[in-house]
């Protein structure tokens, strides 16, 4: 089965009103059109409605970069999915490491996150990814597959079509220290067979497994060449129209 690339953009807590407008019509101008592969920007939610009008009558999807799992109430400071939807959003980013990692959100409340997510019907990145100290202990793929099987509990194999993974080891989000094209298959592969263990072949065979972490012109072509490897999540790189742009289309 052929995926079809997916890469998508997180600004994470970057850009002003005017900068993520001017990022966001820039990019428009570039790959706006580009049909081939599936994109994404994934801005601050303070600027999701206002990039969303911008990006309209592109083939550009936004999401937010996280929500809370409650429909409204007493949660100050959170987002629901219906308002994330509400501005226009396509998809939601769940799981991220820096979620995980500062903001110190578990498994289980990931898992509570991409079921309301897929209920409000957004699409789900979900993000996973081993620390340094647990790839150099051997247990990256425990790791990983934990994160998976928890954040993806509850959910079926017919809603898997509303989820992607993103597979970002720790390591190398914003170090420059990228994943080689071999540990970047590596892992997405084992990502997929668990796929396969937890559903079937077909859901498998149709999940796409993003790579993220210092993920730039220069080493895309490779990285999105792997088999296993169906398209990427950005950080850095997706800050610069010319950057987000020679990265898309290295995977032309
Ligand atoms: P960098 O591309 O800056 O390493 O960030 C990756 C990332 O965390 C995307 O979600």
């Amino acid at each position: 089965m052929s995926r079809k690339l997916f890469i998508a953009g997180n600004w994470k807590m970057n850009t002003t009103l005017q900068s993520g407008l001017d990022l966001a019509n820039g990019l428009k101008e570039t790959i706006g059109s580009i049909d081939e592969i599936e994109l994404a920007f994934f801005p601050p939610a303070v600027y999701l409605k206002s990039i969303c009008d911008a990006v309209a009558g592109s083939n550009i999807g936004v999401g937010a970069q996280n929500m809370y799992f409650e429909d409204s109430g007493a949660f100050t400071g959170e987002i629901s999915g219906a308002m994330v939807k509400d501005t226009g959003c396509k998809y939601v980013l769940l799981g991220h490491s820096e979620r995980r990692h500062v903001f110190g959100e578990t498994d289980e409340m990931i898992n509570r996150k991409v079921l309301k997510a897929l209920s409000d019907g957004l699409h789900v990145v979900l993000a996973v990814g081993e620390l340094l100290e647990e790839r150099e202990a051997g247990k990256t793929m425990e790791v990983n597959e934990r994160q998976i099987r928890i954040g993806l509990e509850g959910v079926d194999a017919a809603a898997m079509s509303n989820v992607t993974i993103a597979y970002e080891p720790v390591w190398a989000i914003g170090t420059g220290k990228t994943a080689s094209p071999e540990q970047a298959q590596e892992t997405h592969a084992k990502i997929r067979q668990l796929l396969e263990k937890l559903y079937n072949a077909d859901v498998a065979a149709a999940t796409r497994i993003q790579y993220g972490g210092s993920m730039k012109p220069s080493n895309a072509a490779e990285l999105l060449g792997q088999p296993d490897v169906d398209g990427g999540l950005i950080g850095g790189a997706s800050l610069k129209v010319e950057d987000f742009t020679a990265l898309v289309k290295a995977g032309l």
